[in-house]
């Protein structure tokens, strides 16, 4: 019998159909489907649930909102919550990193508030063209979609021409340096480069950090020419790779930093920009979105900064679990690939590139059957990614990785 899922849902649905279970309660790193089978999330929204599923503390928060008559939609005018969350973010996040920046609270999706940024960029330098990374990804609307140097590839989809990109950066070499240099002294399409836009560590392009000293480059040169630091932290922000930024420590110092996925800590839908404050030269209303006021998830993303902010605690719980993960991924490289399998990442963003379309996919296949959510990323879909809520209890992590290695075992004896 078809179903309503078959019936009425569009052919472009993806996910479900690498996990065809109909979902129906959630825990922490556990999903349940309507049968009462329960799966290991590894995969956590896309980065949306870094805190997990119906995390207690912020579920509590919402009933508590829900119940008692706090707005819900409040476009960009002044509420309770959005006083609350703008004290948490500059006292968690903003004042111990010393950083002087405002907050742009833009429509509910990272593709907006990359959108905002790049429109932000251009309006300071009057420059419009981008320069970004190879296996970048910023989002599907149109303006992001161009700059994604992951998408570039995609048949249907029309490009901006405005924008180049250059090479990930693993370890970083002169000619990388060199590269740098010209490129963002050249013009493309005519126009000269008004912004570069980099995530510190990428995401769907395989987990992969970029090299700290060419983080620096990117500054020191970008300060010379007066083009804008773009750094989107959608996925790897909000303590995914442990400190609440991918970048720290690195000397990037953005201009502009692009937040969402999980800053509300429960998955609602939230986005927004941390803009230098000498650089917020927005026009009121200029950049406008009726969506900007998600009123439930100021709530929720203060409560998430005041519980998990204020203490180093998390960071260093996401440090160690981290490094439960390089270990099991290094084993199971070292039984299985053969040399030929990479381990990759930062913090809680890993993946296992098995360089082989196919059994990456046949990897993520097993672990499925085996109850346990993963996805592929990177060039050709070759990367297992591991994006584990950053809050996973050690004995799911453990159970999660045991489930992943039995997977590999599985896909790697039938090719
Ligand atoms: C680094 C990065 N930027 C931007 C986006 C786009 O976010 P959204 O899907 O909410 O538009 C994503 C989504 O995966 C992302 O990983």
């Amino acid at each position: 019998m078809i179903t309503p899922f078959e019936e009425m849902e569009s052919n472009v649905r993806y996910y479900s159909r690498k996990w065809p279970a109909v979902w129906a309660t959630s825990s922490g790193a556990t999903i349940i489907d309507e049968d009462g089978n329960e799966y290991l999330d590894f995969f956590a929204g896309a980065g949306a649930l870094s805190y997990g599923h119906n995390n207690p503390v912020l579920v509590d928060i919402a009933i508590e909102h829900l119940r008692s008559g706090k707005l819900l939609h409040s476009l960009d005018t002044f509420t309770v919550e959005k006083r609350h969350f703008f004290e948490a973010i500059k006292q968690h996040v903003l004042e111990p990193r010393s950083m002087d920046m405002v907050v742009q609270t833009v429509g509910p999706t990272g593709a907006t508030a990359v959108e905002a940024a790049l429109q932000l960029a251009q309006r300071i330098t009057g420059n419009r063209a981008v320069v970004g990374f190879a296996g970048g990804y910023h989002g599907m609307s149109y303006r992001a979609a161009s700059i994604s140097a992951s998408m570039a590839g995609r048949e249907t989809s029309a490009h901006l021409k405005d924008f180049v990109a250059l090479p990930y950066v693993q370890h970083v070499t002169d000619a990388d340096l060199e590269l740098l240099h010209t490129t963002l002294r050249s013009t493309i399409d005519g126009q000269a480069i008004g912004a570069i836009i980099i995530e510190p560590t990428q995401g769907e392009g395989g987990a992969r950090p970029f090299d700290t000293l060419y983080l620096r480059a990117i500054r020191e040169q970008c300060s010379e020419l007066g083009i804008v630091v773009i750094a989107d932290e959608v996925q790897a922000g909000v303590g995914r790779t442990g400190p609440f930024f991918s970048f720290e420590g690195s000397a990037l110092d953005p201009d502009i930093i692009c937040i969402s996925k999980s800053i509300s800590g429960l998955g609602l839908p939230m986005a927004l920009n941390l803009v230098r404050r000498n650089l917020d030269t927005w026009n009121p209303g200029e950049f406008s979105g009726t969506f900007r006021g998600n009123n439930l998830a100021f709530a929720t993303s203060a409560a998430m900064l005041d519980t998990y902010w204020s203490t180093l605690d998390l960071e260093k719980g996401t440090e160690v679990r981290s490094l439960t993960v390089r270990g099991v991924l290094d084993d199971i490289a070292s039984t299985f690939g053969q040399g030929n399998f990479t381990v990759r990442g930062n913090g809680l963003l890993c993946g296992l590139d098995v360089h082989d379309t196919e059994l990456a996919a046949g990897i993520a296949a097993a672990a499925f059957e085996r109850r346990l959510i993963v996805e592929t990323c990177g060039a050709g879909d070759t990367t297992v990614k591991l994006l584990p809520p950053i809050v996973i209890e050690e004995d799911e992590l453990d159970e999660g990785l045991k489930r992943l290695g039995d997977a590999v075992a599985q896909a790697c004896s039938i090719r």
